[in-house]
């Protein structure tokens, strides 16, 4: 009997220890952000035709965010905001001008050494960081001088991330082979361009007749329309070489790349990244996918299989490529021990029209507009975290949380410390996944277009309204003929929008489609809502600090002297080699 006693005993201490020794590991991170995905494309949100079972079963198996929103609708700013907790104004991601996102790999702006992101903040906790696919806010020369010569920077790569394998950029629809340019200019104009061309030359010939124009004048006219021309012409030839390649760490690997396959490449550099990695310690992968941004593509496995086109091919690929990456962390044991999170960087583009007509923006289902709006369509995106154990199973959540929420409840969970020198604007969602609260600590959102304060979001203690003011509106309606429209995109400057004075408020709680503004006559409380709204912003905006804009035209501009080119081009196939000399040491 005594020794029965004495065996449960030592039974038990050792279930203890052991207990203790897993809850005391640090959980593995892997994070999936689509771009431009539309909520309305996800079967875990309401699509019925697109088919998805890999992500659907994330949700199944783990909490799923119906209120998630992204902190700028367009993909630089709430990259950044993502990567920093922060809303992209307090890092000088978030533009002045007309654009808000980087177009050149060569460009001079970036998120600056300042900032701490995830990846830098679990990195000094011993984590292997990496991340596969598109990048889109750093400077590219930062990469190479981190790891050319370790005095530059603190880190093999500026911003905390051990292993890179991807590109600077989106992949735009120049990326693909005699595509320059198109979906930038109309249609129209592309097609009389050649025309356009005669006309000013027989103009020209016209002056020559009417007024005395010197020789010397048309001759100088006309070499300088050459240069222009042949200028040109170099750039169009040129332009994928410049922006679209792939990079592995330093080098350039693919130049240009194609994008065939590339979706199926980037999938097995993660697995290589599962597999090679430095077991020891536990890890965060931050895969960010190239599709479903235009120019679209899907390889000849999932071309022709959705009902919705190349982009619902691109999709379909998309979902595979989760599939892959769950099956292997399942297969390597990790999936108990891993939080793995899945999102969109904001909106679909619904101005994407291929030059045939088919479609090629996705879906926000109910939700109003689109990509580079505050409309609902442009900020509420896919929110899926699985953690099996920890986190519930097919859990839903309605209140509001943020893209900038990863932070901190990454820094949490690695054992960092939240930094606080500087605003962070995300919570920790942990308390709020595993229900030990109802209600999150967002009261209050603040939704920027660029850096124009475009509307706010407020969700009383109290209550269960969701207020949402809008100071101005983009002009969205009607759909095919409108300003955003014409510019294939919505812009959030004048002559673009409206203003709007008082504001335009909704309710979302009772009009998520923001259908009906309401007015003094419909809402008792409309002035007393805005009166709390106006003294949130002044708060916020004495929180602001004056920053470098990282986004202004002369730091998105093209620098021919700072383009990356023609490194190694015989990297292919080394991806073990690489791993083994950055992330196992
Ligand atoms: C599903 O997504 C596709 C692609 O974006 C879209 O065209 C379609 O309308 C959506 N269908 C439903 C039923 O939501």
């Amino acid at each position: 009997m005594k020794s029965l006693l004495w065996i449960r005993w030592t039974l038990g201490l050792l279930l203890l220890c052991t207990a203790d020794a897993d809850s005391g590991r640090k959980p593995n991170f892997v994070f999936m952000m689509v771009d431009d995905l539309g909520i309305g494309d996800l079967g875990c949100y309401g699509n019925t035709t697109l088919r998805m079972p890999n992500i659907d079963r994330l949700t199944l198996e783990g909490v799923k965010l119906t209120q998630h929103i992204a902190a700028a609708p367009l993909c630089t700013p709430s990259r950044a905001a993502f990567l920093t907790g922060r809303y992209p104004i307090r890092s000088g991601m978030a533009a002045h001008g007309r654009m808000g996102v980087f177009l050149f790999s060569a460009s001079s702006g970036g998120l600056s050494q300042e900032e701490i992101t995830f990846a830098k903040a679990v990195k000094e906790q011993g984590y292997s960081t990496a991340i596969i696919g598109i990048y889109h806010v750093n400077k590219w020369n930062l990469i190479v001088k981190c790891y050319q010569n370790a005095d530059h920077c603190h880190h093999p790569n500026s911003h905390g991330f051990d292993y890179f394998y991807g590109t600077i950029m989106t992949h735009l629809r120049d990326c693909q082979p005699g595509h320059f340019l198109y979906g930038h200019i109309p249609y129209k104009m592309q097609e009389s361009g050649p025309e356009g061309i005669g006309l000013v030359s027989l103009a020209l010939l016209h002056i020559k007749g009417m007024i005395a124009v010197t020789r010397r004048v048309v001759f100088g006219f006309l070499v300088l329309v050459g240069l222009v021309v042949s200028l040109f012409g170099v750039l169009v030839y040129t332009f994928p070489n410049l922006n679209c390649f792939v990079m592995r760490g330093p080098e350039i690997v693919e130049q240009p790349y194609t994008s065939d396959n590339l979706t199926q490449r980037m999938t097995s550099e993660a697995k290589d990244f599962f597999f090679y990695r430095n077991s020891e310690r536990p890890f965060l992968l931050f895969f960010s996918f190239l599709q479903v941004h235009t120019g679209l593509f899907a390889s000849p496995l999932f071309r022709g299989r959705s009902q919705h086109g190349l982009y619902g091919d691109a999709v379909m690929e998309v979902d595979w490529s989760v599939g892959q990456i769950m099956q292997t962390l399942e297969r390597l044991n990790l999936k108990e021990n891993t939080l793995v999170y899945m999102t969109s960087d904001q909106g679909p583009h619904l101005e994407e029209i291929s030059i045939n007509g088919e479609m090629h923006g996705g879906y926000s289902g109910i939700y109003k507009a689109g990509k580079s709006t505050n409309w609902e369509g442009g900020i509420r995106i896919p929110g899926i975290l699985h953690w099996p154990g920890v986190l519930p199973a097919g859990k839903v959540i309605d209140e509001p949380t943020s893209n900038m929420d990863i932070f901190p409840t990454v820094l949490n969970l690695a054992g960092a410390s939240i930094p606080s020198d500087r605003v962070i604007d995300g919570h920790d969602l942990l308390p709020l996944l595993q229900g030990q609260v109802e209600r999150f600590e967002h009261e209050f959102m603040f939704h920027y277009c660029n850096a124009q304060l475009n509307a706010v979001r407020w969700h009383p203690p109290n209550s269960n309204a969701i207020w949402k003011a809008f100071f101005f509106t983009p002009d969205f309606y009607p759909e095919n003929s409108s300003a955003c429209f014409h510019t294939h995109i919505c812009l959030c400057i004048k002559p673009y929008v409206t203003f709007h004075d008082p504001p335009l408020l909704y309710d979302l709680s009772k009009d998520p489609t923001e259908s009906t503004p309401l007015s003094p006559d419909t809402e008792p409380q409309f002035y007393s809502v805005l009166e709390v709204i106006r003294a949130a912003v002044s708060h916020h905006a004495e929180s602001l600090k004056p920053v470098p804009v990282q986004v202004s035209p002369l730091q998105i501009v093209w620098k021919p002297w700072l383009q990356p080119c023609c490194s190694s081009l015989s990297q292919k196939g080394k991806t073990k080699h690489f791993l083994a000399k950055f992330v196992s040491r």
